[in-house]
C-alpha cells in the first residue's frame, strides 16, 4: 500500500504493516467504530487508504482514554501512538493493516461530526433520495471510493494508450449551437444578445468533425455531454464520453484502436483480459438472434422463428398472425416445464407491459404437454415441428409471441433477457463484448418520417453513395461496441463530401433553410478540403457501471441527478431571482415561487 504521508509520523490509515511494529505514527481520518472492550477503548479509523484500528489504554494512557471514549461516528480525528502486532487470532485479514493496530499515546479530535443520516461505515442498503441528498457521506462509504478509484483509472489508461496511439486531446465549447443527436437539448440564455440561445452539446461531434477538417489527424476528448431525454438507469442528463475522431479511416482501423482501448482499460482498472478481438454481429444477424441491437452474449437462448411449426394450425391467434404475415418468434426456457401456471401467467402480464398481445407457452413436461394453447392447437404435427425447430427437450418450455417480425423478435428478445435473468445468467463477473455492424441507414422516426439511425452525418454504404433505391434498405458505415447487452459505443465513417451530406439532409426532410442555419458552417467546412474521417463516442459512465456491477450509472457518478434529473443536496433546477430573469430578458410563465422559508 502506497503511503501519501502529509507529515512525519503521518501514515495512510491502510498502509500500517507488522514491519512497522515499534514505530511511532500518526493516523488522520474519520471515526469509522469506537467499542469499550473491559475498559480498553478500540477506536477504528478511516481514510480513502482503508481503516486502521487504534487502542487506548486508560492505565497508561489515561488522556487518550478519556479523550477517545468520547469519540463518535464520524468525528475527524489525529491519532497518535506506536504501531503493534495485534494479539495472535485477533488479526482482520480484511483489512490491509489488519494484522496491526496502534497503541495510543494521544487523540486530538480535529472536527465533531452530527449523527449521520445512515451508517457510512459498510455497505448498509440506504433509500437513495438520503444518499443523493447526503452525498458526500454516501461518497464517503468504502464501496463508493473504490468506484471512483475505478473510474478514475479507467480514464487513466484511456488517456494513456490514446496518448500513446498518437491522439491529442482537444477541448471542445460547452455553449455551442444545437448538434443533433436525437435527444432535447438543453438551452442556456444569452444576456448579450437578448433572446438568443445556446445549447450544451448532446456530444462534441461536429467539432471533432472539424478538428479533423483543421488537420488534427487523432483527436480524443473525455467530453461532458448533455441531453434532455427519459431518465432510465443507465442514462443520465450530463454524462460523460470518450470522443474520438480519425483521419483517413476504415472501419477496421477505427474497431483497432478501441478494441486496443477497452482491452487496456479493464486491463489497468480492473486485472482483466476481456479476450480481443470481439465478436462481430451484423445488425440484422442481432436482431434475427437476440431480438435486440446490443445482444448480451453471456448465454445462449437465441430466438427462433417458430411460424412454420404453426401453418394450418387450429390455434386461432396464431392463425391469424400467419394468415397477416406477421411471425411467431420463440425463446427455449430450459427447465422451464417446472414452471407454475401462475409463474407462466405472471411472465404474460410482463409482456403486457411491454405491449405484446399475449405470450403462449408449451411446457414439455415429463407428463405430457402443458400449455396456454387450446389442446385442439397441440397437434402431433405442430408439436413434431417445434421440436424439431428449437431443439426444446422435456423439461424445457418454449415462450412464443406473434407480432410484425421486428415486434415480435423486440418483445422474444426482453423476453429471452427477463428469463436469464430469473435463472441467474446474467453473471456481472463475465464480460462479453461484441461489434454490430451494417447498420440500416435511415429508420422510421416516431412521426412516421426517415430519421437517421446514428445520426444525419454517417456515411452510407461504401458503393451505395449515390443512395439508389428504398432509402430504408440503405446500409450505414455504423458500428457499435456492445457489452454484456448495453450499448457503451456507436460511431461511423463520416460524410466528408458537402453535396453527398446535403442530399442526406433533404432525404431526412431537412427543409433547405434550417440546413443553411443549423448546418451551414458544416457544409463550408467540408467545401474546403475535409479529409475521409470516422471514429466514435464510448460512455464512460456505463463502462464503469459494468465494471463494477452496478445497477445503475448514478453509482459510479461523484455527484448525479436523480431519476427526476434532479440534484437532490443542491436542489437544483431552482427557481431564480426575478432580477436575474430581467437581465436575461426572460419572463416565466409561472405563478410566483413562494418565499424560500415556505418551499418542501
Ligand atoms: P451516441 O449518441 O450513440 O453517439 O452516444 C455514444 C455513447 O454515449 C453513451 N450515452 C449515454 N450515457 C449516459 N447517459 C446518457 N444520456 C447517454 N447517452 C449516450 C452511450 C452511447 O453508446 N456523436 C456520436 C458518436 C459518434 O458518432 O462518434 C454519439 O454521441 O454509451
Amino acid at each position: 500500500m502506497k503511503n501519501s504521508a502529509v507529515g512525519p509520523l503521518h501514515r495512510d490509515c491502510g498502509s500500517l504493516h507488522p514491519q512497522d511494529e515499534g514505530t511511532e505514527v500518526e493516523i488522520r481520518g474519520w471515526v469509522n467504530s469506537t467499542r469499550d472492550h473491559g475498559g480498553l477503548i478500540f477506536v477504528d479509523v478511516r481514510d480513502s487508504s482503508g481503516i486502521a484500528q487504534a487502542v487506548a489504554d486508560p492505565r497508561t494512557a489515561p488522556e487518550a482514554a478519556a479523550a477517545a471514549s468520547s469519540l463518535r461516528s464520524e468525528d475527524v480525528v489525529a491519532l497518535r501512538g506506536a504501531v503493534r502486532r495485534r494479539p495472535t487470532g485477533t488479526e482482520n485479514p480484511k483489512l490491509t493493516s489488519g494484522d496491526t493496530e496502534v497503541a495510543l499515546d494521544s487523540v486530538s479530535i480535529l472536527n465533531r461530526s452530527l449523527t449521520p443520516p445512515f451508517p457510512v461505515h459498510g455497505e448498509a442498503d440506504v433509500e437513495e433520495g438520503l444518499r443523493l441528498k447526503y452525498r458526500y457521506l454516501d461518497l464517503r462509504r468504502p464501496h463508493m471510493q473504490r468506484n471512483l478509484a475505478l473510474r478514475h483509472r479507467a480514464i487513466k489508461a484511456v488517456r494513456d494508450y490514446l496518448d500513446e496511439q498518437g491522439f491529442l486531446e482537444i477541448e471542445t465549447p460547452m455553449l455551442i449551437k444545437q448538434t443533433p443527436e436525437g435527444a432535447r437539448d438543453f438551452l442556456v440564455p444569452s444576456r448579450l444578445h437578448g433572446g438568443q440561445f445556446y445549447a450544451l452539446p448532446q456530444s462534441p461531434q461536429l467539432f471533432k468533425q472539424l478538428l479533423m477538417v483543421a488537420g488534427f489527424g487523432r483527436y480524443f476528448q473525455i467530453a461532458r455531454c448533455f441531453r434532455d431525454e427519459d431518465a432510465r438507469s443507465d442514462r443520465q442528463p450530463e454524462f460523460t464520453q470518450i470522443d474520438l475522431e480519425m483521419a483517413f479511416p476504415t472501419i477496421e482501423g477505427v474497431i483497432a484502436v478501441v478494441e486496443g482501448m477497452l482491452a487496456h482499460m479493464f486491463r489497468q482498472a480492473l486485472a482483466v483480459d476481456v479476450g480481443a478481438p470481439f465478436r462481430r454481429l451484423s445488425h440484422a444477424d442481432a436482431m434475427a438472434r437476440y431480438g435486440s441491437d446490443k445482444p448480451d452474449l453471456r448465454f445462449g437462448m437465441e430466438l427462433i422463428e417458430v411460424t412454420p411449426a404453426f401453418e394450418g394450425t387450429q390455434f386461432k391467434v396464431f392463425a391469424a398472425a400467419v394468415q397477416a404475415g406477421e411471425s411467431i418468434v420463440g425463446v427455449v426456457d430450459e427447465g422451464g416445464a417446472a414452471r407454475s401456471r401462475r409463474d407462466f401467467d405472471a411472465l404474460a402480464r410482463v409482456a403486457a407491459e411491454w405491449g405484446a398481445k399475449g405470450l403462449a407457452w408449451i411446457a414439455f413436461t415429463p407428463d405430457g404437454l402443458k400449455s396456454s394453447l387450446p389442446k385442439a392447437a397441440l397437434e402431433t404435427q405442430t408439436i413434431d415441428r417445434l421440436g424439431a425447430l428449437t431443439h426444446a427437450k422435456q423439461g424445457d418450455a418454449v415462450l412464443m409471441v406473434a407480432a410484425e417480425r421486428t415486434e415480435a423478435r423486440t418483445l422474444a428478445g426482453k423476453m429471452r433477457l427477463h428469463l436469464a435473468a430469473q435463472n441467474n445468467l446474467r453473471d456481472a463477473r463475465r464480460f462479453e463484448f461484441c461489434w454490430v455492424l451494417d447498420f440500416p441507414l435511415f429508420e422510421i422516426n416516431p412521426e412516421g418520417g426517415i430519421g437517421p439511425m446514428h445520426h444525419p452525418f454517417t456515411a452510407p454504404a461504401v458503393g451505395s453513395e449515390s443512395l439508389p433505391g428504398d432509402p430504408l434498405s440503405l446500409r450505414a458505415q455504423h458500428y457499435d461496441v456492445v457489452l454484456n447487452g448495453s450499448e457503451l459505443g456507436s460511431g461511423s465513417i463520416r460524410i466528408h463530401d458537402a453535396a453527398l451530406q446535403r442530399r442526406i439532409f433533404a432525404m431526412l426532410g431537412y427543409p433547405e433553410d434550417e440546413v443553411a442555419e443549423r448546418f451551414g458552417f458544416l457544409l463550408e467546412a467540408l467545401a474546403f478540403g475535409a479529409p475521409p474521417h470516422g471514429g466514435m463516442a464510448l460512455g464512460v459512465d456505463r463502462i464503469v457501471q459494468i465494471m463494477v456491477g452496478a445497477e445503475s450509472i448514478r453509482e459510479v457518478i461523484a455527484f448525479p441527478k436523480n431519476q427526476r434529473f434532479q440534484d437532490l443536496m443542491m436542489q437544483a433546477p431552482a427557481r431564480v431571482p426575478k432580477a436575474l430573469l430581467d437581465e436575461l430578458r426572460l419572463r416565466v410563465d409561472l405563478p410566483p415561487a413562494p418565499p424560500v422559508s415556505q418551499r418542501s
